[in-house]
């Protein structure tokens, strides 16, 4: 089958594969925690998952369990509780992935087995070392084992868009032979435009032998910044799944930014006549929030749908316009993004109800029991700072990692500097088994003389690899978030911590590390998989 790829349908041409729904497939926890700063704890994932049930996630891929002990468990854990979304875990085309995935997904309602494989030439010269023949045998044993543990089957042929069109067609006609639901055409390395990416589609749709019986879904990162762009033009070509993250997260430059990609569909419905998400718009902001609290990396205050600048219009020109009409330089409403209007700033005055009020405005809608504890926080701090702002608010609602909690306790820390000679810094640790250690350090700052204190004190061996401090907030007498990361016997730490003195932020974020270093030595060891972007 040799052919070349037509030109793309338009918009209005209405796909004979699949009905209005686009389903959303949400990789957040896979595709976006692989990346370098985004590891995320079995009790923040699950977190997670539950604000992205919540959003409306049609499927939520929860991890690749066969990757570590870790992977499984959180897998497992997401699929015994999250209720909602259909519950996918990745393998690659290999037994022991399969039966892995199969047993993590096996307590959830709705489960699928996503099995990949790479298709273009490259990869399977340089990777796989495997001919064609020996690809499509493969897939095709890999969906057949994975068919015959679980009916809903994805498969993707990893670096789709470099691959041959017609190999490709090969490939998929043959996993949909074999029993796959769902044929994944991923742009591994970002590397299509969209014309290019929905002539593929039109291609593939109108070549692959079952095309009507399946959905076509697209995956798409953003190497050239085109991630979004590319997946709605996959879409105009009748893909009805797109694979994305929040925030855009993801390998290298992150994945198609599910925010962008929903409001894109809904804004320009004109252009996707008919098309919807079941997405909830207005939870965006909040999970948006919440994964860069859990991950302590901060979204760019020019992001797309969700930074701070996205709906604040400062110049004279644009409010003036937008007093006369709203639409003059606005296309959406900053409320169907779940952006508060309301810039209340709460003090030392406001009670419960405020602080229960805000938090819901926030996203964070607590029961009485979590109220007391983030009520007790806000009092402490209202204490301390004049005016206590969202993201005060929103880093109490999430608060600290239990899995980074004790053994190890801070007691007590001094630190000092001096114009012109070294800082120092000296601290006192107690350890849940009664340990009591002392360290004093000196160090380029006092921030790093603890960091040193810290390190000696609690005796691991770890270099920081990133460090970050940054104000939560506005003014003077704002919060300082101190966020680390690590790698320590090959896996990434991270550890960060919120307080208005940065020095004793950083020494609980050094800290954090520590701990999850002592619950990881508890625990059996992990072995750590090279996986695909
Ligand atoms: O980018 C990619 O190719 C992937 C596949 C595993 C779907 O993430
Ligand atoms: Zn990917």
């Amino acid at each position: 089958m040799h052919s070349d790829p037509a030109p793309a349908e338009t918009t209005r041409d209405k796909p004979a594969n699949a009905d209005d729904r686009v389903l959303i497939f949400d990789t957040t926890l896979r595709d976006g925690e692989q990346a370098p700063g985004f590891s995320m704890s079995r009790t923040q994932k699950l977190r997670m998952a539950q604000a992205l049930a919540d959003l409306g996630v049609d499927i939520l891929e929860a991890g690749f369990p066969q990757a570590s002990a870790d992977d499984f468990a959180s897998v497992k854990a997401i699929a015994a509780t999250l209720r909602g979304p259909r519950i996918c875990g990745l393998a690659r085309c290999q037994q022991p992935d399969i039966e892995s995935v199969a047993r993590a997904i096996e307590p959830a309602q709705k489960g699928r087995i996503h099995v990949f494989l790479a298709t273009s030439p490259l990869h399977r010269e340089f990777k796989l070392q495997m001919s064609r023949q020996q690809v499509i045998d493969t897939a095709v044993a890999a969906v057949r084992r994975a068919r015959s543990l679980c009916e809903d089957v994805e498969f993707s042929a990893e670096d789709a868009m470099r691959t041959e069109p017609d190999f490709l067609a090969e490939v998929f006609s043959a996993v949909i032979e074999a029993g796959a639901g769902t044929v994944n055409v991923p742009d591994t390395v970002g590397y299509t435009t969209p014309v290019e990416i929905a002539e593929r589609f039109t291609w593939l749709r109108a070549h692959v032998r079952g095309a009507d019986k399946v959905v076509f879904s697209a995956h798409c990162h953003d190497d050239l910044g085109m991630a979004v762009a590319n997946s709605l033009a996959a879409i105009s070509a009748g893909a009805r799944q797109v694979e994305c993250t929040i925030n855009g997260i993801g390998e290298r430059a992150g994945n198609a930014a599910l925010e962008e990609l929903v409001m894109a569909l809904r804004v320009r419905s004109d252009r996707f006549p008919g098309l919807h998400a079941g997405i909830r718009s207005q939870r965006l902001h909040a999970t948006a929030r919440l994964l860069a609290q859990i991950t302590g990396q901060p979204i760019a205050r020019n992001k797309a749908i969700i930074g701070d600048n996205a709906f604040a219009h400062e110049s004279g020109i644009h409010q003036h316009g937008m007093l006369k009409h709203r639409g003059t330089y606005e296309i959406m409403h900053a409320e169907d993004v779940g952006v508060s209007k309301s810039q209340l700033v709460l003090g030392k005055h406001s009670g419960r109800h405020a602080l229960r009020e805000r938090l819901s405005a926030l996203g964070h809608d607590l029961d009485d029991a979590a109220l007391d504890k983030v009520f007790t926080r806000f009092k402490a701090l209202a204490d301390k700072k004049r005016e206590v702002f969202d993201a005060d608010i929103e880093a109490m609602a999430v608060g600290r990692d239990p899995e980074a909690a004790g053994p190890w306790q801070l007691s007590h820390l001094h630190a000092t500097s001096h114009i012109g000679s070294s800082a120092s810094a000296s601290v006192r640790l107690t350890h849940e088994d009664g340990r009591v250690v002392s360290e004093a350090a000196i160090g380029d700052g006092p921030v790093d003389a603890v960091l040193r204190a810290v390190t000696r004190a609690v005796g691991h061996d770890f270099s920081v690899d990133e460090f970050h401090i940054r104000a939560l907030s506005e003014g003077g007498d704002a919060q300082g978030q101190a966020a680390i990361r690590v790698i320590h016997e090959g896996r990434e730490l991270r550890g960060q911590s919120v307080s208005t003195d940065i020095v004793e932020a950083a020494a609980n974020a050094i800290l954090e590390i520590a701990n999850r270093i002592e619950h990881l030595h508890a625990e059996t060891p992990v072995s750590t998989t090279a996986i695909a972007g």
